[in-house]
């Protein structure tokens, strides 16, 4: 079975429902705690095995590239000032070199545009997607868990999670072979993007993790617009599990849409609550606070 070595991250969004925070920096660079969020997904990623980065980028992110970069004169002076702590902790977790690559995605045309994008460094072998807005806090990352799933299956494998039927509408959800199978791994007879609630075929979303055969970029090169008029991963997906074995996995951990101000404020404040150096006093302000209701 080929091992999972590439991972797409498609950071080219604009981040329009935290605006103006993300006016002049990229989404992802917003601070969780102490670290951009992109840092937990690459981290994610990383624990998973991957090797290779590849992010697809647009106007004004080149932030991001420079964070993944080594910042000569910002080391330099923290060699200076004998700050070497912070010093080995900023370059421990540069990737290696030439495990990165930027595509640049040039018109907002859809996921699944952005994820075609990538076809030319992905080639012929099979390929994580992580989506940076969502963040999994989890024991063993979420996507270590799909990586497991897939050397026992192999395939295709998607991350689902339960979502009030309230909001299914605002995700992919798929539709179980089985009606009502309450196994961790799932197998799938269909899917759809954003389904109107008396339409989705489950209470189960897409998460924003895949593992995906290379052929799905094939399908990506003409697949037409779909919901919200946008070229939907989800629509190539739905026709690639024509062919090939796909596979939902209800994962261990919880994940935070930090694309939402109420997401990133969940997220912030779940990874503070965890932070060695402050989460006693995030306990204790949080109790605070909400006693003062
Ligand atoms: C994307 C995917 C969707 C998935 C969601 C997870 O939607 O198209 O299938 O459920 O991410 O966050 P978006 O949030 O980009 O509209």
């Amino acid at each position: 079975m080929t091992k999972i070595r590439k991972a797409v991250l498609p950071v080219a969004g604009l981040g329009t429902r935290v605006l103006p925070a993300t006016k002049a920096i990229p989404k992802e660079m917003m601070p969780v705690v102490d670290r951009p969020a992109l840092q937990y997904v690459v981290d994610e990623a990383r624990e998973a095995g991957i090797e290779h980065f590849v992010f697809v980028t647009g106007r004004n992110k080149g932030a991001i590239e420079d964070y993944f970069d080594r910042a000569y004169e910002l080391e330099s002076s923290l060699r200076d000032r004998n700050k070497l702590d912070i010093l080995e902790k900023l370059t421990s977790e540069l990737p290696k070199a030439g495990s990165t690559s930027f595509v640049r995605q040039q018109s907002p045309l859809g996921l699944g545009h952005a994820i075609w994008c990538a076809r030319d460094v992905i080639g012929d072998e099979p390929f994580a997607i992580l989506l940076p807005d969502v963040l999994v806090k989890a024991k063993k990352s979420c996507l270590a868990q799909m990586v497991d799933a897939y050397e026992d299956v192999g395939g295709n494998i998607i991350a689902v999670d339960e979502v009030p039927m309230d909001r299914v509408s605002s995700y992919g959800v798929i539709a179980p072979k089985k009606a009502g199978d309450d196994s961790k791994l799932i197998e799938m007879s269909g899917m759809v993007e954003k389904p109107a609630r008396d339409k989705a075929p489950s209470n189960l979303k897409i998460t924003g993790r895949y593992i995906l055969q290379p052929e799905v970029m094939q399908l990506l090169s003409d697949q037409a617009a779909g919901a919200g008029g946008e070229i939907q991963l989800t629509d190539a997906m739905a026709r690639l599990m024509e062919v090939q074995s796909f596979h939902a996995l209800k994962y261990e951990g919880q994940d935070y849409d930090c694309g939402s101000k109420y997401g990133y404020f969940e997220a912030f404040t779940a990874y503070a609550l965890d932070h060695p150096e402050i989460a006693d006093e995030a306990r204790a302000l949080i109790q605070r606070l909400a006693k003062n209701e």
